[in-house]
């Protein structure tokens, strides 16, 4: 794993954006992983810069989201399927049918999630997976205990991830308590991870699945046992981290970060 330390979530917003640009712009027929949260509105906005005013083309990307709340369609506002067309798909050249996330209106939820599965390997998995993290520490909705090797299923939502996430509906009541989300075994799968995290408020959660054991009780904490795995931070999150000026020195001092300091 490497943990990049920006100085402000928008340098670490700009610096993730640079990383999915130029890995679209090598392989422009990439399968990206993508997830939603606050954190990734930016990040949308920057990728949606580029292909107005730099010509990023996404016409042959393929994305599969994370995950999607039960019960809702994907014409509801507060839906991730509307939140991703709203932020990205609509907003650049991607073909709509090239982009998955699991119908939560399924009438048979667990069939839906073994559809899901297929079609990530129907694609041949998933390239680069975006990742966040919620205040539970989950990826994805893999809340506390969701099993290491768990795949694409239905979850039942914690009070802390309900309090996290119902300001963001009309009537907090309507978020609803139960999400279908990749497994950590599904998103360990991916080739590449790449963790976004801001804010002060995450600097705990982000010191324990960085630096603290691994364990079912702080999902991202899996991310440890992926081979290839970044995480980009602002200095607000990375507040709690232990080992911060080697994570400084990996950014000034690796030639795999080069052209990326060059930018910056
Ligand atoms: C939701 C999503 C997660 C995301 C998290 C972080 O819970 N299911 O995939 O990582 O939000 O959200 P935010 O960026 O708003 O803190």
């Amino acid at each position: 794993m490497q943990v990049i330390i920006r100085p402000t979530a928008e340098a670490a917003i700009q610096l993730a954006a640079r990383i999915i640009e130029k890995r679209i712009r090598q392989f422009p027929d990439t399968t990206l992983g993508l997830a939603t949260g606050v954190t990734m509105e930016r990040l949308y906005a920057i990728l949606t810069d580029c292909h107005k005013n730099n010509g990023l083309d996404f016409s042959l990307v393929k994305t599969f989201n994370l995950d999607e709340y039960i019960g809702l369609s994907s014409t509801d506002e507060c839906s991730y399927r509307y939140y991703m067309n709203q932020h990205l798909f609509n907003k650049v050249n991607i073909d709509l049918r090239n982009t998955h996330l699991p119908d939560g209106m399924a009438s048979d939820l667990k069939i839906e999630c073994e559809k899901y599965e297929k079609r990530i390997k129907t694609v041949g998995g998933i390239d680069l997976q975006l990742l966040g993290i919620g205040k539970a520490g989950h990826i994805g909705f893999n809340e506390p205990l969701s099993a290491l090797r768990s795949r694409t299923r239905d979850k039942s939502l914690t009070p802390m991830t309900i309090a996290q996430n119902s300001p963001l509906f009309k009537r907090s009541e309507d978020m609803p308590r139960r999400a279908l989300t990749m497994g950590i075994g599904t998103i360990l799968e991916a080739r590449e991870l790449l963790l976004i995290v801001t804010g002060k408020s995450k600097a705990e959660v982000l010191a324990k699945a960085v630096e603290g054991p691994i364990t079912s009780m702080i999902s991202a904490s899996a991310i440890q046992l992926h081979e290839r795995c970044t995480v980009i931070v602002d200095e607000a999150a990375a507040e709690r981290l232990q080992a911060k000026d080697y994570y400084y020195w990996i950014f000034e001092s690796e030639p795999e970060w080069e052209e990326y300091r060059e930018e910056i």
